[in-house]
């Protein structure tokens, strides 16, 4: 009788289960798993001889031009170049109109060593004061060659700007690399979120750092003429024992600055800007964030300063990501979810994006914080305060695509391919953004997931889940 009682109790609880998870299938519909197949081919660095690493002409040229956020909110640029026969000039002169260069900075130099290879004279210079939304031409190489180029800064933080933001990662320097690069610069946004791994000079042999400076000049064409915000990635690190390198992050910090004091960070690897309608937070996957480290002090504060009335949209950018059901780096980003997902749940972050992994993924809506170790509650549930995750690694780097997907997909994730490409999010006006990722597809652009995103600070029950559409 007893058996019988627990046989009956079993299959309810059971069947109880089956309900649970066809209400959640009905809810939620199933994920995608794309069904295009890329075929797989050796990922080479272009040749050092290639079109895009061309030394542009003049003597002591300034070369590997970019530029990045100044400060926090918009109303600076920092300019940074290479000089390589000789230190040059550090000035930018800069104005309205291409004839009409009437202020000036004054810049500084750096250079650094890795193992025995010995860079440049890489130059930093902050345009402070600008308007926002206005072009400005700017001019570098002052005694040698001058180069001009331009951009426009990006709209006052205010509720119904409108912001088009590239999403690239893990981009690299192959043919798929170039790729990316060009279909995205067939329809540019205003700024692209870099989510980290940007050479991958490490690859080559004593981490020629030489690939660094063809990274520079490939990516200039883009970088030169519109900011793009930097996210720390493992291969930027650089730490290298073996080669006597033991300062993290050496290349990649005196190449690439991030205006992280103005948003009181204390390293350059975590900070915040704002664009427009956008308050954007870049996390360090490989800093410390445990409790009570500077990081996490850090963005605990960022949180509370957060105006969702002045930016409706708040993302976060971090290398590794919290939610990926790729084989590549499965479960890597576990330590900062647990860290900092209950944060960003309770913030309601809009979205979370990150690399690492070299293919594509978009999640639902899901968290996975009820789990306190004796609650045993510790699988990922829908939720329409979390943030959307989106994986886009993809750029198409020297390590080829992440071909080894999880089965069964899990609930939470939306859609996945292992593709090149890249994305962009379309921020409309405070409640609607168009998100939509592009696949390379044999050397053309192909939209292979849209959906629009609601905000989750003017709309945060809307359910605006959904599966591959608008497409
Ligand atoms: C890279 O792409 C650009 C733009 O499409 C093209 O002009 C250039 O020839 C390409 N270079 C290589 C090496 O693929
Ligand atoms: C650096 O060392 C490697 C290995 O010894 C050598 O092949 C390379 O030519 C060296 N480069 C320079 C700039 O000395
Ligand atoms: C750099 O060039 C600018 C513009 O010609 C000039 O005003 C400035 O004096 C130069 N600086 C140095 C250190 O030569
Ligand atoms: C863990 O969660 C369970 C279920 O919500 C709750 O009853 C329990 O008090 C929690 N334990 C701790 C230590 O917070
Ligand atoms: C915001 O943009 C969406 C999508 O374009 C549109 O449907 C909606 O009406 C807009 N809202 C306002 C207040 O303009
Ligand atoms: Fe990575």
């Amino acid at each position: 009788m007893e058996r019988i009682m627990k046989a009956a109790a079993t299959a309810v609880a059971v069947l109880l289960a089956v309900a649970v998870l066809v209400a959640e299938a009905a809810h939620h519909p199933r994920g995608v798993t794309s069904s295009y197949r890329r075929k797989l081919e050796a990922s080479e660095d272009m040749p050092l001889d290639a079109d895009v690493f061309a030394v542009p002409p003049g003597r002591n040229a300034p070369q590997q031009v970019h530029i990045t956020l100044g400060d926090q909110a918009g109303t600076a640029m920092t300019v940074s170049w290479v000089t390589v026969e000789a230190e040059g000039n550090s000035t930018v002169l800069y104005g309205r109109a291409m004839g009409r260069l009437d202020h000036a900075a004054e810049g500084t130099t750096t250079r650094y060593t890795f193992y025995n290879y010995t860079s440049g004279f890489i130059h930093h210079c902050t345009l402070a004061g600008l308007d926002h939304a206005t072009r400005y031409y700017y001019a570098v190489g002052f005694g040698d060659t001058v180069r001009t180029f331009w951009f426009t800064t990006p709209p006052r933080p205010g509720p119904d700007a409108s912001l088009r933001l590239g999403l690239i990662g893990d981009l690299g320097q192959t043919a798929d690399s170039n790729s990316t690069l060009a279909h995205y610069e067939q329809h540019p946004g205003d700024a692209v979120l870099f989510v980290g791994d940007l050479s991958y000079a490490d690859k080559h042999p004593f981490h020629d750092s030489n690939r660094w400076d063809t990274w520079g000049r490939f990516s200039e064409r883009s970088v030169a003429y519109q900011p793009w915000i930097w996210t720390a990635g493992n291969h930027e690190v650089e730490y290298a024992p073996e080669l006597g390198e033991t300062t993290a992050f050496k290349p990649f910090t005196h190449r690439y600055p991030t205006p992280y004091r103005a948003s009181g960070s204390s390293e350059p690897y975590w900070y915040s800007v704002k664009l427009g309608p956008a308050h954007i937070i870049v996390l360090s996957s490989y800093s410390a964030f445990g409790k009570y480290t500077p990081q996490f002090k850090w963005l605990e504060a960022e949180l509370q300063r957060v105006d969702r009335a002045v930016t409706p949209w708040l993302f976060i950018s971090t290398h590794v990501p919290w939610y990926n059901s790729n084989n590549f780096h499965f479960m890597e980003g576990e330590p900062m979810r647990v860290q900092f997902e209950k944060m960003a749940v309770d913030a309601r972050v809009d979205a979370v994006f990150a690399g690492h992994v070299h293919a594509y993924e978009r999640s639902h809506r899901y968290s996975n914080i009820k789990y306190n170790i004796t609650d045993g509650r510790c699988t990922p549930v829908a939720d329409r305060r979390a943030p959307v995750y989106v994986v886009i690694g993809d750029g198409g780097n020297i390590e080829g695509l992440a071909d080894e997907l999880t089965w069964p997909q899990p609930a939470y994730s939306a859609f996945r391919e292992y593709s090149f490409g890249h994305a962009v999010l379309d921020i409309k006006n405070r409640t609607h953004a168009y998100y939509a990722w592009y696949r390379n597809h044999d050397g053309n652009k192909v939209t292979a997931d849209a959906t629009w995103l609601t905000n989750r600070y003017h709309m945060p029950n809307h359910d605006d889940s959904s599966v591959h559409s608008n497409i």
